[in-house]
């Protein structure tokens, strides 16, 4: 297959080309698409032959259900049933945004969609071209993140172009994803509210609007027992996995300096080949291996933003190890060392003053 790729800016607007990508979808079609947090696979989500092409593109497990696109707050209604207040009070607050709720399924909703489940995961994307895209098709959107299982996902085209290019319709070049990780995601769909993916919008955002919300305890990091099964079925996979080995160092910073570089050194003059994700503040006081800066952590949203592509270029590199500094594990931070962790098979170095 021939996958046609189109460049667009964010203001694109009745197209030509955004007309070919939603008659693309309404027959059945795959098509990548940028949203603000990580590009789209995008197919129709009423359709369960056109959902069944996703997985088979991504290589992904079928009980791993897809989230549903929508272009407006109406629609949750189609697609979900006893809806209660706080879903309004979420949509109304953080849609358009990097939030996805999970609410109890309509019977519409195919199955092939949902990866068996009786709930269903909608999201309003706050990215100008997904919603044009979805407006245009009028119909709802089924979109994981558009990478192959198991790598990050994508926050450039050329990340989908890498992972789907001759496998998918169509992809659409919008250009940098700004936030860079994948939404928030909070389950509605019985009992208390609880977030199964931490993201862009935070606990505390959340909190001011519906009062006190859990992390589904399987999901954070560190101190989880194996055999707690995430709600969120993607969740329990090792996503985000780098090619090589992958080690965070968590500690005071200059001792975090001091330690990598003594590993980097030992690594590196035995031949290995090394990489460093470091930070604007300290990327000069590393001295061996390839030094990656992926933010400034006075500006977290840069270092979010910033982590899937650097991981993405250590793999072009065939970086045998990588080493790591770690983030502040509150606010959009928790959201970074989720990802993080689980890239790095939650393999944490402490380092402690000597
Ligand atoms: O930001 C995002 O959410 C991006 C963009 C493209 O919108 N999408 C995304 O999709 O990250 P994906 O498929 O990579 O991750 C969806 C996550 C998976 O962990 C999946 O298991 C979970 O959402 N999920 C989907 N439907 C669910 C449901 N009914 N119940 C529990 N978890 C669900
Ligand atoms: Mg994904």
């Amino acid at each position: 297959m021939i996958t046609k790729i189109v460049k667009m800016d964010s203001e694109a607007q009745n197209t030509e080309e955004l007309e070919y990508a939603a008659n693309i979808l309404k027959a059945g079609g795959l098509v990548a698409f940028p949203t603000e947090t990580v590009y789209g696979l995008g197919a129709n989500a009423m359709n369960p032959e056109a959902s069944t092409k996703i997985y088979k593109a991504k290589g992904r497990p079928s009980d791993n259900p897809l989230i549903v696109h929508i272009a407006q707050v109406e629609d949750m209604e189609v697609l979900a049933k006893e809806i209660p207040e706080e879903a309004y009070q979420l949509a109304r607050t953080f849609w358009p945004g990097p939030l996805t709720l999970i609410l109890k399924k309509q019977d519409c909703v195919p199955k092939e969609t949902t990866g068996g489940l009786d709930t269903v995961a909608i999201r309003l994307p706050a990215n100008h071209i997904a919603r044009e895209l979805i407006s245009k098709a009028g119909i709802f959107i089924a979109a994981p993140s558009a990478n192959k299982s198991g790598k990050p996902s994508p926050t450039k085209a050329e990340h989908v172009i890498q992972d789907l290019d001759g496998e998918i319709d169509m992809i659409i070049d919008g250009g940098k994803a700004t936030l860079g990780l994948e939404s928030t995601i909070v389950d509605l769909s019985s009992g208390a509210p609880m977030i199964l993916r931490p993201g862009c919008i935070t606990k505390r955002m959340l909190e001011n609007v519906i009062g006190v919300i859990d992390y589904d305890p399987a999901i954070m990091g560190k101190n989880v027992d194996p055999n707690m099964i995430p709600k969120a079925p993607g969740m329990k996979y090792r996503h985000y996995a780098p090619e090589g080995s992958l080690t965070i160092y968590e500690g005071e910073m200059a001792e975090v300096v001091k330690a990598i570089n003594l590993i980097a050194k030992e690594k590196t003059q035995s031949g290995s080949r090394v990489g460093i994700i470091a930070t604007d503040e300290t990327k000069e006081y590393y001295h061996y291996g390839t030094v990656k800066s992926i933010g400034s952590r006075k500006e977290e949203a840069t270092i979010a933003a910033g982590l899937y592509a650097v991981l993405r270029e250590f793999d072009e590199l065939h970086s045998e190890y990588i080493f790591s500094e770690s983030f502040a594990d509150n606010s959009l931070g928790q959201a970074i060392m989720n990802r993080l962790l689980k890239a790095a098979g939650y393999h944490i170095v402490k380092v402690y003053e000597k």
